[in-house]
């Protein structure tokens, strides 16, 4: 999908301070993508991912800063795919003031995967979260997409939009930055998880307001230059969740008579 060559073994420096932690797996369609920021001596995990991949993201995660240096352990929403690697990261992080920056809906749910960390929930701090160096992380809810209470994080410093499920796709044919073709890529994903058509046009109208410079998912790729706008629109008009366009069968299962 895309011209340059990486190796996924290794953490990819994405934007400035700003790594790829995550896992390549060449038989899979479903990857979930890690997120680490260093700032200063300063770092935040985003969206970690789940025990089966905890060795493999944790390794990179310390090849790059001390288990000391992690302040923030962001998550847009609870599911396992991001949050259930969280309480073995927990055990090795040593900094004691770590966080886990969620919003209070999503932590309620959160504390069943054994989380001990406190919560810095983001709706009790005017959905922004100050760094020690003074860079402000903006957190916008985008309700229904999936989760009623999910979050995404917006970096002004690099212009980056963590943006979770929103603007995930399946692919076995996966490569790090969307190229050609990742529009259709991202349908199969959005019809299933995002609750409508509606909720998604609301959020995409505010994500088109943004200043970007890159998109970065949860699964499937970073999103960059004019593939923005393009994906933008394509999620603008996508039919999903109540809105698809896939039959009764298809949507209930069983149909009571
Ligand atoms: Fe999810
Ligand atoms: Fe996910």
């Amino acid at each position: 999908m895309e011209e340059q060559e990486y190796d996924y073994l290794e953490p990819i420096e994405v934007a400035k301070g700003v790594y790829w932690i995550g896992y390549y797996d060449e038989k899979a369609s479903f990857h979930s993508n890690p997120y680490l920021l260093i700032d200063g001596d300063e770092a935040v995990v985003f969206d970690p991912a789940g025990v089966m991949e905890y060795p493999k993201v944790a390794s990179k995660i310390f090849s790059l800063v001390d288990p000391a240096q992690i302040s923030y352990i962001i998550l847009h929403h609870q599911d396992p795919d991001l949050c259930s690697g969280v309480p073995l990261l927990e055990d090795v992080i040593t900094n004691k003031q770590l966080k886990i920056v969620t919003h209070s809906r999503a932590a309620v749910l959160i504390n069943y995967y054994g989380v001990k960390s406190e919560i810095y929930a983001v709706d009790r701090h005017q959905y922004e979260l100050a760094l020690k160096s003074g860079r402000i992380l903006k957190f916008m809810k985008t309700p229904f997409c999936h989760f009623p209470s999910a979050i995404v994080t917006y970096d002004p410093k690099e212009k980056l939009l963590f943006s979770s499920d929103i603007f995930a796709a399946l692919s076995v044919d996966w490569g790090l930055f969307a190229g050609k073709g990742y529009e259709r890529q991202m349908e199969t994903f959005h019809v299933g998880y995002m609750a409508s058509r509606k909720h998604l046009n609301i959020i995409m109208d505010k994500i088109a307001k943004m200043d970007l410079a890159m998109i970065l998912p949860q699964h499937g790729s970073i999103i960059k230059g004019e593939m923005i706008s393009r994906c933008i629109e394509f999620l603008k008009g996508l039919h999903c969740g109540i809105d698809s366009l896939l039959s009764e069968e298809e949507l209930y299962g069983w149909i009571p008579k």
